[in-house]
């Protein structure tokens, strides 16, 4: 996405397109994203059947029709998500598992809330059941429709991985997923109403390793064959690994494909019909792409250690702060030219937020780290790396802060894709006349 890496401490450029340009037009902080590297990943899953994208990695309405003119569907957590899929063009419709084709949207949680198990039934959407309570719910608003669905089953294997306990999602810590010992109780409720489970599901976690993903492959193929030949279709869940700190080797797709594909055999060859592999991403579509572009507007020491303060904070970028996750962090000068022989110091990147924990440079559990940067000028700006998965769609209004703008560049072509929010827009929906009671 940019000319960042472990030998330049500069980034310069995103995209091809020069980051003071960036600032000037679309002020900082802005999200700024790369649509080349997110075809490109969207091309390394081709072996898979289905790449279905977890947009709640990001759902801008233009990075969705991206992600959907390149032929991958998508998944909703909402009735907001469901909504904005439907914007982008996906249709609506529950698909055929056992005709080979697969819904475009798929509602996949743990529950229903009233307004989206409202716009399932609208908008007649394929189901992801993570708990017996949404197939009673479900079931029950079908039942007098005379609509006899397919239903996927997300399924808590017993055991998680993630880059944070915060991001594992299996295992009794996690709330996530139908548990494994009532695969048959669901679906025997599922036939209650009329309802076939056509496909599993499973999703452990985020930012695992090959190893447990590969558990999950061998899970999935002991689940199935209990639920037996009505399966169609399987999904080995998101969380493939995105390289955060550059130098990391990224995911062998490849390996990762062979494990599931096997498990798909085995299937197939068991109940005499074919077994579709389903993946879905977010971040590993989505992360590469994105870089949070910052003003640095304070360069200050504090006994030994020195700090850079900038313009965004974790009400732009929440990840450093919510898991200690690791951000690729690199100076660009105001003029846009690296100087030829910079030296490097060690600084802490924090934000502009009332609260301590407003630092970009930080591991799990609040431990405040150094990095080793570029000595920046004020006016210089500081690049956010990897941050186009759950980056914009993690922000917030604290501190009565606008969410920014948003840019795609294609072609070498920048677009605005969200403007920033305005005062205004924060003071929407709120009352400005006085109580006197
Ligand atoms: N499918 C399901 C059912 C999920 O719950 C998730 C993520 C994904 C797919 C996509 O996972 P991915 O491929 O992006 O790892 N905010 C955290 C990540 C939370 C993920 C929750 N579920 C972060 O910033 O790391």
């Amino acid at each position: 996405a940019s000319n960042a890496g472990p030998t330049s401490p500069y980034v310069t450029q995103i995209a091809g397109v020069a980051v003071p340009a960036l600032a000037e037009r679309f002020g900082t902080p802005c999200y700024v994203y790369d649509a080349a590297m997110i075809r490109q990943r969207i091309a390394d899953l081709a072996p898979f059947d289905t790449v279905r994208y977890a947009q709640k990695a990001n759902s801008n309405l233009s990075v969705l029709r991206l992600v959907r003119g390149a032929g991958v569907l998508v998944d909703a957590v909402s009735a907001g998500e469901i909504a904005r899929a439907l914007a982008a063009g996906y249709q609506p419709g529950p698909g055929d598992h056992a005709a080979g084709q697969p819904a475009e949207i798929i509602y996949t949680a743990d529950i229903f809330d009233r307004a989206s198990l409202d716009a399932v039934i609208e908008h007649d959407l394929a189901v992801n059941c993570g708990s017996p309570d949404m197939i009673d719910q479900y079931g029950a608003r079908c039942q007098p429709l005379g609509r006899k669905r397919g239903v996927t089953l997300r399924i808590n294997p017993g055991f998680g991985h993630g880059h944070s306990q915060k991001v594992n999602t299996g295992g009794e810590g996690s709330k996530h997923g139908v548990w494994h010992e009532q695969i048959e109780m669901c679906v025997e409720r599922a036939a209650r109403y009329g309802l076939t489970v056509e496909g599993l599901h499973m999703h452990i976690g985020s930012g695992t390793d090959m190893e447990h993903l590969g558990r999950v492959a061998d899970a999935m193929q002991a689940f199935a064959l209990r639920v037996g030949p009505s399966v169609h279709a399987i999904s080995a869940g998101g969380g493939l690994s995105t390289p955060y700190r550059g130098n990391e080797p990224p995911v062998d797709v490849a390996a990762y494909y062979s494990l599931w594909d096997a498990t798909r055999r085995r299937l197939a060859e068991a109940w005499g019909h074919a077994v579709a592999l389903e993946i879905e991403p977010g971040r590993y579509l989505a992360a590469e792409s994105g870089s949070l572009v910052t003003e640095v507007r304070a360069v200050k020491q504090m006994g030994t250690k020195e700090y850079i303060l900038v313009d965004a904070g974790f009400n732009n970028l929440v990840r450093p702060a919510m898991y200690g996750a690791y951000h690729p962090l690199a100076v660009c000068p105001a003029e846009g030219v690296p100087q030829p022989s910079a030296a490097l110091a060690s600084f802490v990147v924090a934000g502009p937020l009332c609260e301590s924990g407003d630092i970009f440079t930080q591991k799990e559990g609040g431990y405040v780290e150094e990095r080793s940067l570029v000595r920046p000028r004020v006016g210089d700006y500081l690049v956010i790396g990897a941050v186009g998965a759950y980056g914009y769609t993690m922000a917030s209004n604290y501190n009565s802060k606008p969410l920014v703008a948003e840019v795609l560049i294609d072609g070498g072509e920048p677009r605005l894709i969200r403007a920033a929010q305005t005062p205004a827009d924060l003071l929407r929906g709120e009352t400005s006349e006085s109580s006197r009671d």
